[in-house]
């Protein structure tokens, strides 16, 4: 994830932003930059891949007491130094870092090259840096300049900014995406996150959205986002470097589980363009969607698990045929094309070999192929014809939590924008689908808030060594990957079953106390999954429910999460987190370290 760090004091301001950068780089990043002000001469060196490489771009010595800097983790635009941050304005006037997203970025680029602006770079940040210069421009005054544009931005931002002219401040604003500003004697520090000024302040203002602030040597002022001055107080931070870095969190898993409604937000806000999907970013237009006869969805591990549930939603709601494979087998066998088919392969970090093969084959064939990616610029990004990007930010826990359902948010829009090119429903339903996709970040959030009723569960299975999960439909995807969860993070063996096959063999291993976890998700299904989990029971299993509420499961199961409702297309990013979050418990139960099992690797780079 992107990271900003500011400096006003009296102090070379190069070493602290350096140092600053060198304690975000936990969070992940692929370029990075600094901005030094000095009187009226702006230094910006900027680099792409590691740290180390604008270390040495900026060995010399570079004069100034004030700036800015950024650890770039790309979403707009390629990894490349050209798109790092700082970024400046056409007229060189304002330098800014940015994290968030711009949404209207296109709308903003068009009006300002009709102004004279002109652009370099990919980003959306670009936009912000042309618009501030353009009212500076007209007004002269960086926090008219700031009301005035901001005003035309949609999305989430932190935005820290030089202004030409005044060589003494930086200016903030936020809306969404983090920012705290740091008080220490005649200096001040400005950061995204905590870790990078704790060693120099513990005493930070922690800004709101709307808030806008004027950061000078020791000073800060605070405004409303019309320009009105407002009074704040600051607090003191009383975490250790360890628990900042996540966020207060035990563990970056937990940490990354709680990031799912913005990781989900932040995709739909990337391909929603005026209530409709708006897939050109991957060149992906309405007349190719319509041309499509056939899937192929290709992944690994939980990738294959969003790939599942991404076959059923397309062929329930588009009608199109899906076959949903493991990449590792696909690759091998052979596989048979024909006219029209699109390869989706979906991973998070785009390197998986097997995934990384497995669209080589499809291009082989000749094959279109659409990749389903996190990191930017990766290689599968790279090699496929389309992409379509998760806006997880970095995922630093090996098991997957917030890629994941930023994967299944690309899949929900796929599968509609298919239908509706299709014309597989109407005008009407299309909406009905895209409003309540919408929902989920906050549906989501308010399963988080109960997360506490799971430890107890968790406490319970903590101690058994087995553990079955059935569903039917996209239920049986979702308990899938919630037995991968358990498995991978807390080593107990839970195995998942489509709901019917229990009674083909598996039932024989259900004695007295077995938990048998059901997904219970899916209104046409669940009375069909509550069946068969109530022949388990005869036999003497423990029954756990995770089901949407208000379905009548209360008197058949012994333990039931409910989660809240939506379309049935849409329920697995819900049933998931319950399912996450008993993987987080047992496994911290059972004293591991969740967020780095033994034997497993973040990317599988080998086949
Ligand atoms: O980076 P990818 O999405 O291609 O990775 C695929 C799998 O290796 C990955 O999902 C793995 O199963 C995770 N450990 C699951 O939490």
């Amino acid at each position: 994830m992107c990271g900003i760090v500011g400096f006003a004091g009296k102090r070379n301001a190069k070493d602290i932003l350096l140092q600053g950068l060198q304690r975000l780089e936990y969070r992940g990043y692929d370029s990075a930059g600094i901005a030094i002000q000095n009187g009226e001469q702006t230094t910006v060196i900027k680099a792409s891949g590691r740290l180390q490489s604008l270390m040495e771009k900026a060995k010399h010595e570079i004069q100034g007491t004030l700036g800015i800097g950024h650890t770039r983790w790309a979403t707009h635009g390629k990894p490349t130094e050209e798109n790092a941050h700082p970024h400046q304005s056409a007229d060189g006037s304002v330098t800014l870092v940015h994290n968030g997203i711009i949404e209207n970025e296109r709308e903003l680029r068009a009006f300002l090259m009709q102004n004279g602006f002109s652009f370099s770079s990919e980003t959306d940040t670009e936009a912000a840096a042309n618009l501030l210069a353009y009212h500076y421009q007209k007004t002269g005054s960086p926090l008219k300049a700031l009301t005035e544009a901001l005003h035309m931005i949609h999305g989430s931002y932190a935005l820290v900014i030089l202004f030409k002219g005044c060589p003494d401040v930086i200016f903030t604003a936020k809306k969404e995406s983090p920012l705290i500003i740091g008080m220490g004697a005649e200096e001040t520090f400005i950061a995204s996150d905590v870790p990078a000024i704790l060693p120099y302040t513990r005493r930070i203002y922690d800004m709101e959205s709307g808030e806008i602030a004027e950061v000078g040597r020791g000073s800060v002022h605070f405004y409303d986002k019309n320009g009105d001055h407002i009074e704040k107080t600051p607090t003191e931070i009383t975490w250790n470097i360890d628990s900042a870095e996540k966020d207060g969190f035990d563990h970056f898993m937990m940490k990354e589980i709680h990031e799912q409604p913005k990781a989900v937000r932040n995709t739909l806000y990337a391909y929603l363009k005026n209530g409709n999907i708006d897939f050109s970013k991957a060149n992906l237009t309405e007349s190719t969607l319509k041309s499509i006869q056939k899937l192929h969805i290709i992944g690994c591990g939980s990738a294959y698990h969003v790939g599942m549930t991404a076959g059923y939603v397309i062929e329930d709601i588009a009608r199109i045929p899906v076959r949903v494979e493991y990449a590792s087998e696909f690759r091998y066998r052979h596989p048979v094309f024909g006219e029209h088919e699109l390869a989706v392969m979906i991973s998070q970090s785009g390197e998986t070999a097997d995934s990384l093969s497995a669209l080589r084959e499809a291009k082989a064939h000749g094959v279109p192929t659409l990749a389903i990616v996190n990191v930017v610029g990766s290689s599968i990004a790279r090699e496929a014809d389309h992409v379509l990007y998760t806006h997880a930010g970095p995922e630093i826990a090996v098991a997957t939590t917030k890629a994941y359902s930023a994967q299944l948010a690309v899949c929900y829009l796929l599968a509609v924008a298919l239908g509706h090119a299709k014309g597989a429903f109407c005008d009407a339903k299309y909406q009905v689908f895209l409003d309540e996709i919408q929902k989920l970040p906050e549906k989501i959030e308010q399963i988080l808030e109960k997360k506490d009723s799971l430890r107890v569960l968790s406490a319970h299975l903590a101690s058994l060594e087995t553990l079955f999960l059935i569903g039917r439909g996209v239920d049986f995807s979702t308990a899938l990957e919630g037995a991968l969860k358990i498995k991978e993070i807390s080593y107990i063996h839970a195995e998942a079953y489509a709901a019917g096959e229990l009674k083909h063999g598996t039932i024989s291993l259900i004695e007295k106390e077995t938990p048998v976890l059901g997904v219970l998700t899916q209104k046409n299904l669940f009375p069909k999954t509550l069946s068969n989990m109530r022949e388990v029971k005869s036999r003497g299993a423990y029954l756990i429910g995770i089901a949407t509420e208000g379905f009548d499961v209360e008197n058949t199961v012994d333990e039931v999460f409910y989660i809240p409702e939506t379309l049935r297309p849409f329920a697995p990013s819900l049933s998931v987190i319950p399912l996450q979050l008993l993987g987080y418990y047992i496994g911290t139960m059972r004293g591991l370290d969740v967020d780095k099992p033994r034997n497993l690797a973040k990317s599988v780079t080998v086949e």
